[in-house]
């Protein structure tokens, strides 16, 4: 029997698209959120003022309010406990535990696990200050890649044409600790296409879901800055159900079995992201969660019940004979951010056209970063909203979803005009 009171928590795009895909489960759960976002609201979702991260608060709204059970979206809460929390609690959630989701809060843990279990991954150095830095500046070969050792939402990652480069960036980690980091990880650059595979894991085994891509760049042609993610589609030509299955027999499923050898089954949604080199596979890094803007193009794709199979995610071994049933369908999603984005982001704009989008056929309008300010939908983060639109091509997914967007607007906005091409070029070929 699936809970019939659930609790999501988190503000993002990725938690409006698991609010509508749980809703949309055969047992018609009540879903509330926590903190939520206007888009939620305006769904008739009930939202709790508790931030995402406030451990304690989430718990106790889970007792108050009666919830059955828990879907925590962002990595914060999960490295700092709340599905541990929930558990003492005797609240059954969704997610890993602090300790599994350390593959995410740790890069150099993460690396640590790869090497043990013989996962591809780029070569890495640990640098632990400036000095060392420097040193192994000299003798890198560039392009070279520094990340932060901390949750930067993708955020805390340079990739360095050269030394002078390199220099700067280890000076904005070391002196100016830009993300607070004290370690950072130097990287051996690598070349392909990048693919995130997550995979619903139960302690004991990896169920691959849809394949995505991610836009990371804030510029057409994959110029500027890393962002969070800037667009997305599902699934990836080139990579079939076949190949998502070995891809989660080879890097998915060695990682859970560790981590169970460990004492510490990983259980939630285990993210790869991977970059396909002409050596093959190869990991970029692991995360704990679902991805945002990935979750947006794929769980519109999702035609199986999403709360039976978080459900059995969060019961060890409760995958198994489970399978994922996915529309035919492409999923194009692109984010609108706000100006500034995303070293800074503005904030009050009032957003237009939002009703009209989300009323077309095939399109949904996910919120992130609005609040509702006198009877208008504002501004109020980075990355605003994303638009998803499902089409039979990934050329008619991307129309549609272009089109969508047009009836939306505000002041400053900033979206990729590219999202999806390469999908649609490889598939017209
Ligand atoms: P991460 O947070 O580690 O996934 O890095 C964010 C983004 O930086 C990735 O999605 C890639 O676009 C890029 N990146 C990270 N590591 C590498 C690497 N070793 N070689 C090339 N690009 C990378
Ligand atoms: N889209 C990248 C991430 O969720 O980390």
């Amino acid at each position: 029997m699936s809970a019939q009171r659930v609790l999501v928590v988190g503000a993002g795009g990725r938690e409006h698209a698991l609010v509508r895909a749980l809703r949309r489960s055969p047992s018609a759960p009540e879903v509330l959120a926590a903190p939520g976002n206007a888009g939620i609201a305006r769904d008739g979702v009930r939202c709790l003022e508790i931030g995402a991260e406030d451990v304690e608060a989430i718990v106790a709204a889970a007792r108050a309010e009666g919830v059955d059970f828990v879907v925590v979206g962002p990595e914060a809460p999960l490295v700092a406990g709340a599905v541990d929390a929930l558990a003492e609690a005797g609240i059954a959630a969704f997610g890993p535990s602090a300790e599994a989701a350390r593959i995410e809060g740790s890069k150099a843990y993460s690396k640590e696990l790869m090497k043990a279990v013989g996962v591809p991954t780029a070569a890495h150095v640990m640098l632990r200050s400036h000095e060392e830095a420097r040193e192994h500046l000299a003798c890198a070969s560039y392009p070279t890649v520094l990340k932060a050792d901390v949750l930067a939402a993708g955020k805390g990652v340079i990739i360095a044409a050269n030394e002078r480069e390199a220099r700067e960036a280890v000076e904005m980690f070391f002196v100016d600790k830009r993300f607070g980091a004290t370690e950072v990880v130097l990287e051996e650059h690598l070349d392909g296409e990048e693919v995130s595979l997550l995979a619903l894991c139960d302690g004991e085994r990896a169920v691959p879901m849809a394949p995505a891509q991610d836009y990371k760049r804030i510029f057409d042609g994959d110029r500027g800055p890393n962002t969070g993610g800037m667009g997305s589609y599902s699934p990836v030509p080139g990579v079939d159900a076949e190949l998502a299955e070995e891809l989660a027999r080879t890097v998915h499923q060695p990682i859970v079995d560790e981590l169970a050898r460990r004492g510490n089954p990983f259980h939630g949604v285990l993210y790869a992201g991977l970059m396909m080199t002409p050596a093959g596979p190869k990991v970029l890094e692991y995360n704990a969660r679902f991805g945002d803007p990935e979750t947006q193009a794929v769980l519109p794709r999702l035609r199986s019940d999403l709360l039976e199979l978080l459900e059995a995610s969060a019961t060890p071994g409760g995958l198994a004979g489970k399978t994922l049933e996915w529309a035919p369908d492409w999923a194009v999603t692109l984010v609108h951010a706000s100006r500034g984005y995303p070293e800074s982001s503005s904030k009050g704009d009032v957003i237009a056209g939002l009703d009209e989008a989300d009323a077309m056929d095939g399109v949904e309008v996910f919120h992130a970063g609005t609040a509702e300010a006198g009877g208008d939908v504002v501004t109020a983060g980075g990355r605003v909203l994303a638009v998803t639109a499902l089409g039979t091509t990934p050329g008619a997914a991307r129309d549609l979803a272009y089109a969508a967007s047009e009836k939306i607007g505000f002041d400053g906005r900033q979206l990729r005009s590219d999202i999806a091409s390469r999908a649609v070029e490889r598939v017209e070929a």
